[in-house]
């Protein structure tokens, strides 16, 4: 998909780029590759605390019992290169939103506007003690998403 000479992309934005939005991006590529929808799928954080490290455990342990494969990711900080006009950006809580616009991104997307959730942020599994929350937050970021989708795909975003 990256080949492509108009390249168009979904970009997910959390806090740390190790949990909510590596799950996004796994869950986003999953869903575009199975409808056929030639849009890339990445993730990034507003802070580069977790530059370069993978997904924390529990997300990539969630995500492999769904089928998701999201070991390969790596931690990046939101650049300049994100600004660009093809890439759709969605925020996972209110705060990577309103961090986002500081930072001088426009247009951005809250991920809990789709699915049903009425603008509920996605809460931040980081600061859950063990692995109990991974799921429930997998199930919205999944509802979410996979809505997201279906609107881009009919033309709406
Ligand atoms: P994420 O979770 O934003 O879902 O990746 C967090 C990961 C790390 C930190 C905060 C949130 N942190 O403070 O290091």
């Amino acid at each position: 998909m990256k080949s492509q000479a108009n390249p168009k992309k979904i970009l997910f934005v959390c806090l740390g780029n190790i949990c909510r939005s590596p799950l996004a991006e796994g869950i986003a590529q999953t869903y575009l590759e199975k409808k056929g929808i030639a849009w890339e799928a990445d993730s990034a954080g507003t802070s580069g605390w977790h530059e370069g490290e993978p997904p924390c455990e529990n997300a990539i342990k969630i995500a492999k019992m769904h089928g998701i494969e999201i070991a390969h990711q790596h931690s990046r900080p939101v650049n300049e290169a994100d600004k660009d006009i093809r890439t759709r950006i969605v925020a996972l809580d209110r705060k990577n939103l309103a961090d986002l616009k500081a930072q001088g991104f426009s247009n951005v997307h809250l991920l809990g506007d789709f699915g049903g959730f009425g603008g509920e942020d996605v809460p931040d599994p980081y600061y859950f003690p063990g692995f109990e929350g991974f799921e429930k937050v997998y199930s919205m970021i999944e509802t979410c998403v996979h809505d997201f989708i279906e609107k881009v795909e009919n033309g709406s975003l």
